[in-house]
């Protein structure tokens, strides 16, 4: 089993997959960019490289990296999901896989969710990928935050999970991107309730000119 420092981003080329990526890089883990095409993926991880010294980063397609990865973090569009991972199933196995995935749409201007039969997109992977342990997280922490090097990012990033092992995972993946905490935010049945807030979050961007996320207090 490839040890869980290793974590591989499905779909890592993306802003949201490369973001995390070089914040993981960043705080020494080692890092696989997955892509349909490995050359798209060696250039993003040469991009990392470049961007942090001595940072452990490769690039592979998404199968390969899906079968080298300790942790499997999926950042494709949702309407990408359905093929992505029954294509990856085997590769996955058991581990553990965090799904960022937000089903939004935008119409005329207006963001808003989109209600998947299986609840939400993290509920759509743990269907896909009976095996493995699915966490949901990241939905709150957009790219452009993650890739303004070096500041804070200043979010915290609620994460829903039945299995306890991938909660503990993705709480400790956030804690390791400075300005980050990961909060638990209960069961994986929640993700439905944390994916859909991000069209509240897009929608206060516009409105405020700016980029928001979420700080939970209290805790
Ligand atoms: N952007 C953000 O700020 C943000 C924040 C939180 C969560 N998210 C979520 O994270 C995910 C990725 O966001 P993103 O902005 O990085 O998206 P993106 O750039 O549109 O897509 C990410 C990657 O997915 C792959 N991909 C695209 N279409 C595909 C298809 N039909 N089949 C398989 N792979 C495909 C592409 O990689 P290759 O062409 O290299 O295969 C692409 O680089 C989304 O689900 C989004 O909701 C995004």
């Amino acid at each position: 089993m490839p040890s869980l420092e290793v974590i591989a981003l499905i779909g890592g080329t993306g802003a949201e997959g490369l973001g995390l990526a070089t914040r993981f890089a960043v705080a020494g883990r080692s890092v696989i960019i997955g892509s349909r095409q490995r050359e798209r993926a060696e250039v993003a991880a040469e991009g990392i490289r470049a961007a942090v010294p001595g940072a452990s980063a490769r690039g592979l397609t998404n199968e390969e990296a899906a079968a080298a990865g300790g942790i499997i973090i999926v950042t494709v569009p949702y309407e990408a999901q359905v093929e992505t991972l029954t294509a990856l199933r085997e590769a996955i196995g058991g581990k553990v896989v965090v799904d960022a995935v937000v089903p939004l749409k935008f119409e005329r201007g207006v963001v808003s969710a989109v209600v998947l039969p299986e609840g939400s997109a993290a509920g759509q992977a743990a269907a896909l990928l009976p095996q493995a342990k699915i966490a949901a997280a990241f939905h709150h922490l957009g790219a452009p935050k993650l890739m303004a090097l070096p500041h804070d990012v200043e979010c915290d990033v609620v994460v829903c999970a039945d299995d306890s092992e991938a909660k503990a995972a993705a709480i400790e993946l956030a804690a390791c991107i400075p300005g980050c905490r990961g909060v638990d935010g209960g069961g994986l049945a929640n993700a439905s309730y944390v994916e859909a807030f991000t069209a509240v979050l897009i929608g206060m961007n516009r409105k405020y000119k700016t980029r928001t996320s979420v700080r939970i207090t209290g805790i």
